[in-house]
């Protein structure tokens, strides 16, 4: 057996390769550790505790019922940000609005975070897969002072690291910074996650495909003709792609980057936007899926290139193997052509 490498280990190998880093994004990354080892704990026992499992009775700003554990995950992650003292000011997808924290140490923070803290919610009571979706940006205003809106509504590209928690038959941690990515299985005898996963690479192409079927009649006719195309037979294996969908994001995406795949989530009639959230999903999992080699666009433009409006702003998703992303676009630009010619 090699020697096990633990997500603190690893996090401080890699701050020793910048001279100039002050160690804040380290603490941050460790604080974020802790918290989701707390969220997993409570994930693993929320069949038995009436006072996780459930409805919490409310509504949050996207319209969407609360579940306990996403308050309990909210609260929980946003405690470790105030009081870590990197971090001015947080968005969540449970919070109407940005929070800038006002404690003499967080004003003094470099960082910003936006975060889904339980990604796919409505699994929880079925015992399937859902997980925490993180984003840090450094912050535009000037240290010392109230985090601004501004820190919050970054462009993807300007992210700093990026990374998610999976809730799965393993709790599994992966993050980038920007030079490429890495997971982390939790190892509960010891309490640690440790290196499981080195250097991520998403593979180019896959026969696994990933949508709400439900909402193909009222989707672009491109991502109708690419999903037509992945279910017929292809003469080489005498087999059409297999459809597979979580319906937890972060668990759909996690196939894609170990296996390959495409997941889209698409604009509707009724949506235009689509479901999936800019800030808290769409932009980490595209710097995810960039850093591994694969694409994440909302079909006209990459994810990481838009500027955001707003906090809580919906887009359109495309994101998975770079060959299957293409072909999908290439669909869409061709139906495109044909309704304007
Ligand atoms: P959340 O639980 O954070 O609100 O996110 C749910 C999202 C995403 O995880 C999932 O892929 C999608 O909603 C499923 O939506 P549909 O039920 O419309 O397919
Ligand atoms: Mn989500
Ligand atoms: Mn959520």
């Amino acid at each position: 057996m090699s020697k096990v490498t633990t997500l603190h280990e690893f996090i401080m190998n890699r701050q020793a390769e910048f001279p100039f880093a002050t160690g804040e994004l380290s603490r941050l990354l460790n604080d974020i550790s802790t918290a989701s080892k707390i969220v997993s704990r409570d994930v693993r026992r929320a069949g038995l505790f009436e006072d996780i499992i459930g409805a919490e009775g409310g509504v949050n700003v996207q319209g969407e019922e609360q579940q306990k554990l996403d308050v309990i995950a909210d609260e929980l992650f946003i405690k470790m940000f105030q009081y870590g003292g990197e971090v001015c000011g947080i968005g969540s997808e449970e919070n109407d609005d940005y929070l800038p924290f006002d404690n003499e140490q967080s004003k003094k923070g470099k960082y910003v975070v936006l975060f889904d803290p339980l990604d796919g919610s409505s699994n929880i009571d079925v015992n399937v897969s859902i997980g925490t979706i993180f984003s840090i940006f450094r912050r535009k205003s000037d240290a010392g002072s109230t985090a601004t809106m501004e820190d919050m509504l970054q462009k993807g590209s300007e992210q700093v690291a990026a990374g998610y928690v999976l809730y799965g038959s393993s709790t599994m941690l992966v993050y980038t910074t920007g030079h490429g990515v890495n997971g982390f299985t939790l190892d509960p005898s010891i309490g640690e996650f440790c290196l499981s996963h080195p250097d991520m690479k998403m593979p180019e192409k896959s026969r696994l495909y990933s949508m709400n079927e439900g909402n193909i009649d009222v989707c672009h006719p491109g991502i109708q003709n690419y999903v037509k195309y992945c279910q017929e037979t292809d003469p080489s294996t005498g087999r059409p792609y297999s459809g597979r969908y979580i319906g937890s994001l972060v668990a759909d995406f996690h196939r894609s980057l170990i296996k390959g795949g495409i997941y889209i989530y698409p604009g509707t009639e009724q949506n235009p936007n689509g479901k999936l959230r800019l800030m808290y999903e769409c932009n980490p999992l595209a710097f995810i899926a960039e850093q591994s080699g694969g694409i994440a666009t909302n079909g006209k433009e990459r994810i990481m290139d838009i500027s955001p409006s707003s906090l809580h702003q919906r887009v359109p998703y495309i994101v998975g193997s770079k060959e299957q992303v293409e072909q999908l676009m290439n669909c869409i630009q061709e139906a495109d052509a044909q309704h304007v010619g």
